[in-house]
């Protein structure tokens, strides 16, 4: 049992310090934001994620779960002082790509000028590579008396939905430090979770987390290039990416062709890495190449429903889903709330819905019809774009959808759909990458049956079928 505070109470130090209460530690969350803490004293959440609720009411009664605003109180309780002080602030994307670290400035500045005793402080926010050392020299300079303390860099890997089992059962656990001592006491926390275990330099383990979800996001943005090609080919993307999956060099996992990643990691660490290369001398073609073909698919998208309904001017776009993917309500950088504002800018109407991010999008989005439920929403449309694949759109009466819309065009940003069905029910339907519309391949253009649909691909085997999901 060890005595943590965990600075910043967002999804990852929400997470990661109720779940160390659920492995019988004794958790101090700590966050400079009143509201968030009187809240979760009341057993409020400040985000969703599932499971969670409850974990944290557990941890609560049973006494080993507590919410501060107080450095003094979070730190330095005389029965259970801070060995380990975890901060999980915010990293929010600064100017030109850079990281903003001014959360984590004030966060390390308060401790040392707080902590009473020796402490390590583990950083689990997202930072630039060099950061801990930055964090060390902040604690130097604000002690008012020297007090022993060491630095750790504890990347996260969790996905906002499935963040408390990502925490449970971490693929790695990744340490760094030059006080091996210290990231060995951090790693006993760990061992319960039977985990590998990495402890490595400071700055590598910063460069790990950096480098894991620049890859993941290279692979989707491959995946949409090669959807792209698929489309102008006559390919099926979805059928492409579980051919390459079963290659173990390659694997299955995040080969999902779509709009793109959105979210409060894969954007700003891709262009904080970028940035970071970029005041090397480096020049990061890839990263570059990586956000460039993101930001491409929401436009293609938008192009699509142009040429489908003959221009954007006072014609009813229904949005199915905000927030930037299924099992959360963070709109951050979600490609649904992009698309609002891009189907707006030429002149269309635009409606919204989603299962869990209507609130957070209401705060955001200006002018646009917040529908009940997804019916409502396709009410009169001429064209609806699936932007995320929740389970509740999974099971869609579509054929109700499509009786209720004005035009029948369905665009699929998230490949949801068989291609075949959504053709019967007499959609007009487009996915992304699932090669409709065949060009002419051998110097014919590919017959249509007035749907805008091809005639070949109806007769095409129902493709996206065998993949399990
Ligand atoms: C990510 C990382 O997975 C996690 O390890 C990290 O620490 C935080 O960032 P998260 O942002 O919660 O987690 O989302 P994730 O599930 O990784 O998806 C990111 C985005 O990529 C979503 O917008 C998702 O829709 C998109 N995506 C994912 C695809 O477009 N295709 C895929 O195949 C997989």
């Amino acid at each position: 049992m060890k005595n943590i505070t965990v600075i910043g109470v967002g999804y990852v130090g929400l997470v990661t310090g109720t779940c160390f209460a659920d492995m019988g530690n004794r958790v101090v969350c700590l966050d400079v934001n009143d509201e968030r803490i009187a809240n979760l004293q009341q057993g409020v959440m400040p985000i969703y994620e599932p499971g969670l609720e409850e974990m944290v009411r557990r941890n609560v009664s049973a006494g080993r779960l507590s919410f501060t605003t107080s450095y003094q109180d979070a730190l330095n309780d005389p029965d259970a002082p801070a060995e380990l002080v975890f901060i999980a602030v915010g990293t929010p994307e600064g100017v030109d790509g850079e990281a903003d670290l001014r959360y984590v400035r004030s966060a390390s500045e308060s401790i040392a000028e707080v902590a009473d005793h020796p402490t390590i402080i583990v950083n689990k926010s997202t930072v630039p590579v060099g950061t801990g050392d930055w964090v060390s020299d902040i604690v130097v300079h604000k002690q008012a008396t020297t007090v022993p303390f060491s630095v750790v860099s504890n990347p996260e890997f969790l996905r906002e939905g499935s963040a408390i089992s990502d925490f449970l059962n971490p693929d790695r656990v990744v340490l760094g430090s030059l006080d091996r001592s210290a990231a060995e006491c951090v790693a006993q926390l760990y061992f319960p979770l039977r985990a590998p275990i990495m402890l490595t330099d400071l700055r590598t383990a910063e460069m790990i987390k950096y480098a894991s979800n620049a890859f993941l996001a290279t692979k989707i943005s491959f995946i949409n290039e090669i959807a792209n090609i698929c489309e102008a080919l006559g390919a099926d993307v979805k059928e492409v990416a579980i051919g390459m999956g079963y290659d173990k060099r390659i694997g299955r996992a995040f080969l999902d062709a779509g709009l793109g990643y959105g979210g409060s990691c894969f954007p700003k660490d891709v262009s904080a890495l970028a940035h970071m290369a970029n005041v090397q001398g480096k020049h990061p073609q890839m990263l570059q190449a990586v956000m460039q073909i993101n930001a491409d698919q929401r436009r293609n998208v938008v192009t699509k429903v142009r040429d489908l309904t003959n221009g954007l001017e006072n014609k009813s776009i229904g949005i199915l889903g905000l927030a930037f993917k299924p099992n959360t309500d963070d709109i951050r950088e979600s490609p649904g709330v992009d698309l609002v504002r891009m189907f707006q800018q030429e002149g269309a109407l635009v409606k919204v819905y989603d299962p869990v991010a209507m609130q957070n999008a209401a705060r955001v989005l200006k002018d646009v019809h917040l529908c009940e439920g997804p019916y409502e929403l396709a009410e009169g449309c001429d064209a609806i774009v699936l932007t995320t694949e929740w389970n509740e759109f999974k099971n869609l009466d579509l054929l109700r959808v499509r009786r209720t819309m004005r035009l029948p065009i369905f665009i699929d940003g998230r490949n949801l759909y068989d291609p075949n069905a959504m053709y019967e029910m007499g959609f007009i339907y487009r996915g992304l990458g699932r090669g409709y519309g065949l060009p002419p391949l051998n110097g014919h253009s590919a017959k249509t049956d007035g749907t805008g649909n091809s005639a070949k691909q109806k007769n095409h085997p129902t493709p996206g079928t065998n993949d399990g999901k």
